[in-house]
């Protein structure tokens, strides 16, 4: 496992070389040519495999980032892995949530490289249970569900928090439901809701840290997106515009707006 992980990691690198190689055959000086594969920017997603986070992969490679898609198990990602295996800049690493020991195993595979933009994308999103209804509530599943969705982020930001500064420009956006508390106002989501609540208000401690050391921090809702199989009818807005939404949003959240909470269709150039 570690070996093809590792292979698969110095692909970027190797595709890097080639490009740099074809330009010089081209006729294109040395250092233009390694100029143009230096001036691609790199994107890392977690829960890239699937939903919402394999749509933000898919439309940063077609802008030309180099997109590090991470998931829990790259060998059972066959979208993913296919996808990856037809686009040279994006690479698939293995990121648990719940593993702090693969979070760090990433970030130092990467140190001293620098990531323009980290997506904060993987969660446990499930509901309506009775596991997280008030009066029949599970605390081993409160516990896995405050592992991955409040300490995996938070983790993560952390590990790549010099990764983003390297970058001179980072961004770190992370997803959220419906503003955390006020959102899906019927039982059995109290822990996905209650995490997401949790994961959304560090992002203000994180956005002034970020405002002094040059780093954009904002959290996105996504609408309601039909992630699990949910017949689209008119409610849900489709994963294409819900994601070119968001990317518009990073592209455009200034620093100062640092820790805000972003709709997908916000435009917070225009303020709001
Ligand atoms: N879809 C919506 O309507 C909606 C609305 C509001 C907010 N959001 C938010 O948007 C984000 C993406 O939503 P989605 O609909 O794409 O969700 P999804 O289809 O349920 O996908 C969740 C992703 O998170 C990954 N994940 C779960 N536990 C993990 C762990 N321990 N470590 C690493 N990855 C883990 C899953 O991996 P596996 O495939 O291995 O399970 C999967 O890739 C989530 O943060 C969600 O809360 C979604």
């Amino acid at each position: 496992m570690s070996r093809s992980i590792h292979q698969q990691g110095c692909r970027g690198a190797a595709w890097g070389w080639a490009l740099a190689i074809a330009l010089l055959l081209a006729g294109v000086p040395f250092t233009a040519a390694l100029a143009a594969d230096d001036a691609a920017r790199t994107v890392l997603i977690t829960g890239a495999n699937r939903g919402i986070g394999f749509e933000f992969a898919r439309q940063y490679a077609d802008k030309g980032y180099r997109v590090i898609a991470t998931c829990r198990n790259p060998d059972g990602a066959d979208e993913l892995n296919a996808f990856a295996a037809k686009h040279a800049r994006v690479t698939v690493e293995r990121l648990d949530l719940m593993d702090f020991e693969s979070i760090e195993t990433v970030a130092q595979r990467y140190e001293g490289q620098p990531i323009d933009v980290l997506i904060n994308n993987a969660a446990l999103m499930r509901g309506p249970d009775k596991e997280q209804t008030f009066g029949t509530l599970d605390y081993q599943e409160f516990d896995r569900f405050f592992h991955t969705n409040v300490r995996g982020p938070l983790k993560v930001t952390e590990s790549f928090w010099p990764h983003l500064q390297a970058s001179g420009q980072g961004t770190v956006a992370t997803l959220t439901t419906g503003q955390g508390r006020e959102g899906i106002p019927v039982q059995g989501f109290s822990y996905y809701k209650a995490s997401k609540a949790a994961i959304d208000n560090f992002q203000l401690d994180i956005g002034r840290k970020g405002r002094r050391e040059g780093i954009k921090v904002m959290v996105l809702m996504p609408g309601r997106v039909a992630t699990h199989g949910e017949k689209p009818t008119s409610f849900f807005v489709p994963i294409e515009d819900s994601v070119a939404g968001m990317i518009r949003v990073i592209d455009t959240h200034s620093i100062k707006q640092n820790g805000k909470t972003w709709r997908w269709k916000d435009d917070p150039a225009g303020g709001s």
